[in-house]
């Protein structure tokens, strides 16, 4: 067996982000090196990303990134075997610094480009540290998606629960901005969230009675707004919901994990599911512990990726574009980056509708 290395370039939100990925010739994986660069200062001051200021900053770091990730690595350009880049969903302008990047660095090269869909990384991140077979269940957890993707095979995906709004990384954001917390907001409901009472405000649940695996998180963020503009936003009451918000979520995940496991195993005719949960939600430790109590009684299992391979980053684009490379799934140079790519390319797009029983 042949050794490969794959540079993958992630660029999709605010975080510049290069890894090098190593198959050996006894077929072991490793992450040689995983450089990110977060822009959290360039957005910090407007509570959200600026497409525009996060396709700036990615042109102006992403040359700088590709060359310590080598460095890194202890690898030099002409040992690469392929060039992988998130090609979507994603801010445009982002993709297009990551994309033509590798494009470039391919030609020159002459090695294949591979195009990644990011949300292909993210449902691939654990495989670098863990194996586990297929066919698994995902849910998906980040800043731009929420859903629940059967992955019968690599490659072969069945999208079976969406957000019909925000998705739930949104959710934290916004929640975060009402309380005048930092952003990204995930990390400070958590931290907020451990000194807090998650039973002194009530907030709803929507869609929890619907029996489907679809989730709906515009009207929680709504009704914390609504509490809030009848409290002082204080240190105690930034506390208080904090964990009322984050525990009406992990309620929300529970129940909807649930029926998304009956879905899987009715699928599979199986009576054990394993569940992989990525993006950078699955960081939250509350979330994480609050699943795995489900485990026993609904007969499955948890797989995380370590944080580091949660939030966007290199090493899972890179882990992706090695599996496609072994299988010959390599791109074309006119490929164009995709602002909108579901992995299930059956599924419909339900963003705004409503739902009921499906
Ligand atoms: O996967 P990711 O890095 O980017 C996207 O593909 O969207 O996810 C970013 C999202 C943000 O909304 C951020 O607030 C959330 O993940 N996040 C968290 C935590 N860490 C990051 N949410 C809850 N708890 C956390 N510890
Ligand atoms: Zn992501």
């Amino acid at each position: 067996m042949k050794k490969i290395l794959i540079l993958g370039i992630e660029s999709s939100c605010d975080e510049t982000s290069v890894a090098i990925v190593e198959k050996n010739q006894k077929g072991k994986v490793r992450v040689l090196s995983n450089i990110t660069k977060s822009q959290l200062d360039v957005h910090l001051k407007y509570g959200g990303v600026v497409p525009e200021l996060a396709a700036r900053a990615h042109s102006e770091i992403i040359d700088q990134i590709i060359l310590m990730a080598l460095k890194k690595a202890k690898v030099k350009l002409n040992q690469l075997s392929a060039i992988a880049a998130t090609a979507g969903p994603g801010l445009l302008g982002g993709l297009l610094v990551g994309v033509v990047s590798a494009k470039t660095l391919s030609s020159i090269l002459k090695i294949p480009f591979i195009a990644v869909n990011h949300l292909e990384g993210h449902a691939l991140s654990v495989l670098l540290e863990q194996k586990i077979d297929f066919p698994y269940l995902l849910l998906l957890v980040s800043g731009g998606h929420t859903e629940f993707t059967v992955v019968n095979k690599f490659n072969k995906y069945e999208r079976v629960g969406t957000t019909l709004d925000d998705a739930i990384g949104e959710a934290f954001d916004k929640t975060a901005r009402i309380l005048r917390l930092n952003y990204p907001g995930g990390p400070e409901i958590e931290k907020y969230a451990l000194k807090g009472d998650p039973y002194k405000y009530k907030l709803p649940q929507p869609l929890i009675y619907e029996k489907n695996c679809h989730f709906s998180f515009s009207g929680l963020k709504s009704a914390v707004a609504q509490v809030a503009s009848k409290n002082k936003i204080n240190s105690q009451f930034k506390k208080d919901m904090a964990a009322s918000f984050q525990k009406t979520i992990a309620e929300i995940l529970k129940l909807k994990t649930k029926s998304a496991i009956k879905l899987f195993k009715a699928k599979h005719k199986n009576s054990f599911a394993n569940i992989i949960v990525a993006g950078g939600v699955a960081a939250n430790q509350y979330l994480r512990k609050e699943l795995l109590n489900i485990e026993n009684e609904y007969h499955c299992q948890f797989y995380f990726p370590s944080i580091k391979l949660c939030t966007d980053n290199g090493a899972m684009i890179a882990y992706a574009g090695l599996v496609r490379y072994e299988k010959n799934l390599v791109n074309k140079l006119n490929f164009k980056p995709k602002p909108r790519w579901p992995l299930d390319k059956n599924a419909t797009f339900l963003k705004g509708k409503r739902i009921v029983n499906e």
